[in-house]
């Protein structure tokens, strides 16, 4: 016998379960649509190239964690393992620089990261994003945050924690990371293999490290080497969370995984995920078009995980996948079914979820059917009501049976279903 598997890391969304998956990306586009945010859609893979430069060649994410391969034609090509650089690319490509600044822009989709297979952790998962491009402005990072978490909390997730940092820019960084390489370097027999190889190439990343986590607590902190424009950014962003009353931490180890970031960075975490499964973060990346050969355009985003959204749900108690049934189940036992046809389109047509079966079953297995779909109503048509120019309407919730002629089918059942268009 053969087996097929799906590949690691992979998951199949079935139903009930992609019912959770409409109601989010319903909530993610109502959010999306009160902030001002429209959709945009990016290529599933980009050229490699792309992401070594956006997301940072010396990240776990482009060293480790892409799915890399030569096209027919000798290209080399990426799947995206993230959305912000190839949205960035397309605003850059598009011309959206000539539309009103800022450009706000959101996304669901899929994202490949070859990691160890773990909790929370997958090899394609689903991201919500948001990208605002072309402000600088402090009091935009505040509104992406309040944006996240609206959509969070309207979901009926509570268990949250913010954590924010600011990481400074080009002209304190270098600043900070002297002071870091003082105080690592001589730590450095100590460290973890990847740490001792990060010590040069990207110290801040050594704050991220979950194996090494005791230096980190005691490590010098950005915020102490911003600049004073940094420092004025910080504030700003510090007061309108207060003002908006989002609660938050100040995390100084907080530098996240890509070297786009600039000034803020932040992360949502709730108990259940963990600490290494943050459920979103993001940040401001001001240097992210230059860096991709662009003209400066600032920019702030994040991320969300549709599938840690959803476990967190879960270990709050929300399923939100209540089954829901068809208006009107229409069984016509002892005949094929031929004449159902036109009588399903004309309730469909006025807006109602309306379910049948071909071929003749017995009236018991029809309403057996009908009642493990959830029907709410069955109408019956088969070849003994057909012969009497009759139906029976029957309400499953009361059982209450009524007859009537079946020249009226529409207006009748319209009328019982309570009324035209219901979605
Ligand atoms: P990220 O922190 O790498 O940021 O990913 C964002 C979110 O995607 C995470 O918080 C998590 O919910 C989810 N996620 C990441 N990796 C996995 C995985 N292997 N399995 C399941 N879920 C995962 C970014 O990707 C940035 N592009 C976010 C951003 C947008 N920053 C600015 N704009």
């Amino acid at each position: 016998m053969k087996r097929w598997h799906r590949p690691r890391g992979t998951a199949d969304i079935l139903p009930p379960e992609s019912r959770r998956w409409q109601k989010i990306e319903a909530l993610i586009r109502s959010v999306a649509r009160r902030y001002g945010y429209e959709e945009i859609r990016t290529p599933t893979f980009e050229y490699t190239e792309l992401f070594h430069r956006g997301v940072g060649d010396t990240t776990d994410i482009v060293q480790k964690e892409t799915y890399t391969f030569e096209d027919r034609g000798g290209r080399s090509l990426t799947l995206r393992p993230e959305g912000t650089a190839a949205v960035m690319r397309a605003y850059l490509e598009n011309g959206l620089q000539a539309r009103p600044q800022p450009v706000k822009l959101y996304y669901i989709m899929s994202i490949f990261r070859y990691e160890k297979p773990e909790a929370g952790r997958l090899r394609q998962h689903h991201q919500f994003g948001v990208e605002l491009l072309g402000s600088p402005h402090p009091l935009w990072d505040a509104e992406v945050i309040a944006l996240g978490y609206r959509a969070v909390r309207e979901s009926g997730l509570r268990r949250l924690e913010l954590r924010l940092n600011s990481i400074g820019c080009p002209v304190c960084r270098p600043r900070y990371r002297e002071a870091l390489l003082e105080y690592y370097r001589p730590l450095k027999e100590k460290l973890c293999r990847d740490c001792q190889v990060r010590l040069e190439r990207n110290p801040l990343r050594l704050l991220d490290c979950k194996e090494d986590r005791q230096y980190a607590e005691e490590a010098p902190r950005s915020v102490d080497y911003l600049c004073d424009d940094c420092r004025r950014h910080h504030e700003a962003v510090k007061g309108a969370l207060w003002d908006l009353g989002i609660p938050f931490r100040e995390d100084f180890t907080l530098v996240r995984g890509l070297d786009y970031y600039t000034r803020t960075v932040f992360e949502f975490v709730h108990e259940e995920l963990g600490e290494k499964a943050a459920l979103f973060g993001g940040g401001r990346y001001d240097g992210l078009a230059e860096a991709l050969g662009g003209p400066p355009v600032p920019g702030i985003g994040f991320g969300l995980g549709l599938e840690r959204w959803l476990a967190a749900l879960e270990a709050e108690g929300v399923r939100g996948d209540e089954e829901e049934g068809p208006d009107l189940f229409v069984a016509a036992p002892g005949t094929e079914g031929e004449h159902l046809l036109p009588l399903l389109e004309g309730l469909r047509d006025r807006g109602f979820w309306v379910e049948t079966d071909y071929g003749g079953r017995s009236l018991k297995s029809l309403m057996k059917l009908a009642d493990r779909k959830r029907a709410r109503w069955v109408a019956m048509v088969g070849a003994e009501e057909l012969e009497r120019g009759r139906f029976l309407l029957r309400n499953l919730a009361t059982g209450e049976q009524t007859e009537h002629p079946l020249e009226d089918f529409e207006s009748i059942v319209t009328a019982a279903l309570g009324g035209g268009v219901r979605r």
